[in-house]
């Protein structure tokens, strides 16, 4: 070998020593039918669950049902390309997927393959998309906070690092946008984050880029798309690609917020792999194990301790409902696995109340107690005086004048409502969701009339950065004296 020759020439020294001598033996098995992302596959034997298989024209699938006779394999490539009698052969490896940090600022599909055309992903280790969750001594409790930007959340249903809160509602209620919001909120903070689509239209994944290159900080996000038209079984695998890719940070001592986009659709392949399959059916015709490979994928998710380097994966899956119907198999089994739900509803979200969070129905198990002190004192009886509002305004609803302590509740209560609605992709900040919650609570807004909420709220911020803690109040006080003044709209 030429002295010069670049360093990955080997000698043939040296690719001789490498090559082992130990006989090995492979089998070839046969594509014996084939269906609409799966094949059931006779004559391989000693494969592993989960193992990959490579067909003849170079496709590859995975083992998901052993039998004796014939192998369930799920295709990660379109079943068109992969025809009957063709041969596969194992390669005794399971389903891994590059991870570091070379995959942030970057689209890619399950198997870690770029989408956005801006080169090869050069990542430093590849790593099985199936890994066991942190034990119990390896995990720490929930302690620092995750701030969302979206107020109604940081203020009644606050998160904490390492938790795991379901996103529940109907179709187009704003599920994609709030956790889009959370995520883009991580601009300000030093998480990473990764959006995992499973089974959503282009034109939502697209617009959920769009939002997070353009609002967010999208050098640190990750975005992981599985198409509703790709093959069941990229779609099947997503969810846990985009974890393996989260744990890497979580594993280094980093925080990461890790949003699925939605677990629903995600059952629904695990359905249609099971059927086809051809293992036995259960309620909603969903097989068995579905609960069992969601809480796997979730607990996953978790606050590690000192000793392993005290970082956090935050998990925000997203669950869709039929009709409100959140008593069904999959939303069920979904809030049952997290730390508390954030229910949207078609009704309010129709009303033009947006986020449209259901704060009866939503809550947060854990996060509570990491929520910043000033947020909470600030917000300190505004869960309760809500509520009150929400169940005052329906009695009012039937006529009768209401005395002078429940109309101060009204009007309190109607702009509590308004200061919680939000437009999309405009995160608040803590100071401005904490000096929001002082003007209410002091009653600054109770002289406003409805409309001038919004433009409060839009001129706070600016407000916020300009004034010292002692001028705050006060020139919060003048803003809502000037708006009083512009806007004598009928009051309410
Ligand atoms: N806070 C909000 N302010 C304004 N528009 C919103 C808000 N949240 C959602 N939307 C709009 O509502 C539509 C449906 O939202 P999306 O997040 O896609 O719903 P889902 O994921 O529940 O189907 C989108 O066009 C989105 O822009
Ligand atoms: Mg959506």
């Amino acid at each position: 070998m030429p002295h010069d020759a670049p360093h990955w020439v080997r000698s043939t020294q040296d690719v001789l020593k490498s090559v082992s001598l130990v006989p090995r033996t492979s089998h070839k098995g046969r594509v014996e039918e084939i269906s609409d992302g799966v094949a059931m596959i006779s004559g391989l034997r000693d494969v592993a669950l989960d193992e990959v298989l490579r067909f003849e024209g170079g496709q590859t699938g995975f083992a998901r049902v052993l039998d004796p006779d014939l192998i369930g394999c799920v295709l990660l490539d379109a079943a068109t390309e992969v025809q009957a009698g063709d041969a596969v052969f194992g390669t005794g490896e399971v389903v891994n997927v590059p991870t570091g940090d070379a995959l942030l600022g970057r689209v890619v599909d399950p198997l870690g393959r770029p989408l956005d055309g801006k080169g090869p992903i050069n990542a430093t280790m590849h790593l099985p998309i199936e890994r066991p969750a942190p034990s119990i001594i390896e995990r720490d409790l929930v302690t620092e906070p995750v701030q969302t930007g979206v107020v109604v959340v940081d203020t009644l249903f606050a998160l904490g690092r390492g938790q795991r809160e379901l996103i529940v509602g109907d179709h187009s209620t704003g599920k994609t946008t709030l956790a889009i919001d959370a995520l883009i909120a991580q601009a300000h903070s030093d998480m990473i984050c990764i959006y995992v689509a499973v089974g959503q239209k282009t034109s939502s994944v697209r617009r959920a880029i769009d939002a997070l290159e353009r609002h967010g900080d999208f050098a640190r996000c990750i975005v992981v798309v599985a198409g509703s038209s790709e093959a069941p079984g990229l779609q099947w695998i997503a969810p846990y690609a985009g974890m393996t890719m989260a744990e890497h940070f979580r594993d280094k001592g980093q925080h990461a917020l890790i949003v699925i986009d939605d677990l629903s659709k995600h059952a629904a392949t695990h359905r249609e792999i099971a059927l086809l399959t051809r293992q036995s059916p259960g309620r909603e015709a969903y097989p068995g194990d579905v609960f069992y490979i969601h809480a796997r994928l979730l607990e996953r998710a978790a606050k590690l301790s000192k000793a392993r380097g005290g970082g956090s994966l935050t998990a925000l899956p997203i669950a869709e409902t039929d009709s409100g119907n959140l008593s069904a198999y999959i939303p069920t089994n979904l809030i049952s696995i997290t730390d508390g739900q954030i229910v949207l509803d078609a009704a309010l979200f129709h009303q033009g109340q947006k986020p449209a969070v259901d704060v009866g129905l939503s809550v947060s198990r854990v996060g509570g107690k990491t929520q910043a002190p000033a947020l909470r004192n600030a917000a300190g009886t505004l869960r309760l005086d809500y509520a009150q509002f929400l169940e005052l305004e329906v009695f009012t609803r039937f006529g009768g004048v209401p005395d002078g302590r429940v109309r101060a509740q009204l009007t309190r209560g109607a702009r509590i409502r308004e200061a919680l609605r939000q437009s999309q992709h405009m995160p608040f900040r803590l100071d401005d969701e904490v000096s929001l919650m002082r003007a209410v609570q002091a009653g600054l807004l109770d002289i406003l009339p409805l409309v001038a909420v919004p433009k409060f709220r839009a001129a706070l911020p600016e407000i916020v950065v300009r004034e010292t803690d002692k001028t705050l109040m006060d020139a919060l006080a003048n803003l809502a004296a000037t708006l009083a003044d512009d806007k004598p709209d009928t009051p309410q």
